[in-house]
């Protein structure tokens, strides 16, 4: 899927660069690339740091799996080849994101270090910022808040992340956030003064 097709395709530059947009925003672009099991608390976290963000004017927005699977990727599955495709297209999309100089949060299990990887290496670097929800499966499974982990193991759903499909922890992310443990709040607080200090945002 990755193969390039369109031949004859010219790219066309705008005057319009990202610094531009990013000088108008008063912050940079990056994308904020949460990865973990299902259940780990990933959207949940992209979307407070999405509230505090504006609360901050920033311009952001969240790609969530669960969502972007109706649509965009609707057409893919669980297997680790649906899961590879996802992954690279939204990973081009979350590059757009930042072309628009958008801070962008993305909310996806992606499983495998080297998709994730794959998608580190598409942006410039220090664009990718990997934040590690981590929260064991037995916690996750004990929340089951959509009823997916009993019916996995019910052998309802195939290829179930964390029962019968793998899930690769990052080896060197930016961040790791006890999600599985940690009130919200807390690991808010780690994510916000990350992108202060890597400065993304200014620092309040
Ligand atoms: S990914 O592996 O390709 O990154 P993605 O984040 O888009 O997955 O979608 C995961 C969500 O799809 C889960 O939170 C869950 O709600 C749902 N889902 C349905 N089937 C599966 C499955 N076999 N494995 C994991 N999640 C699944």
């Amino acid at each position: 899927m990755s193969q390039q097709k369109s031949t004859n395709v010219v790219w066309h530059s705008a005057t319009i660069t990202r610094e531009k947009r990013q000088e108008l925003n008063d912050h940079r672009s990056a994308v904020l690339w949460f990865t973990g099991l299902s259940g780990s608390g990933k959207s949940t976290l992209a979307h407070a740091v999405e509230d505090e963000l504006y609360k901050r004017q920033g311009r952001t927005f969240v790609l969530d799996g669960d969502n972007v699977r109706h649509g965009l990727c609707g057409d893919l599955g669980f297997s680790l080849e649906d899961r590879k495709e996802n992954i690279r297209r939204v990973g081009e999309v979350a590059k757009l994101f930042t072309e628009a100089g958008v801070i962008v949060l993305t909310a996806f299990i992606s499983p495998l270090r080297e998709d994730r990887e794959r998608v580190r290496n598409i942006l410039p670097h220090g664009d990718f910022i990997e934040i590690y929800c981590a929260a064991s499966l037995e916690v996750c499974e004990g929340r089951d808040v959509k009823g997916l982990y009993k019916k996995a193991r019910a052998g309802q759903i195939p290829e179930f992340t964390g029962i019968t499909s793998p899930y690769e922890e990052p080896v060197n992310p930016e961040l790791v956030v006890n999600t599985g443990g940690d009130p919200l709040e807390v690991s808010l607080a780690h994510v916000m003064r990350l992108l202060e200090e890597r400065e993304i945002i200014k620092a309040v």
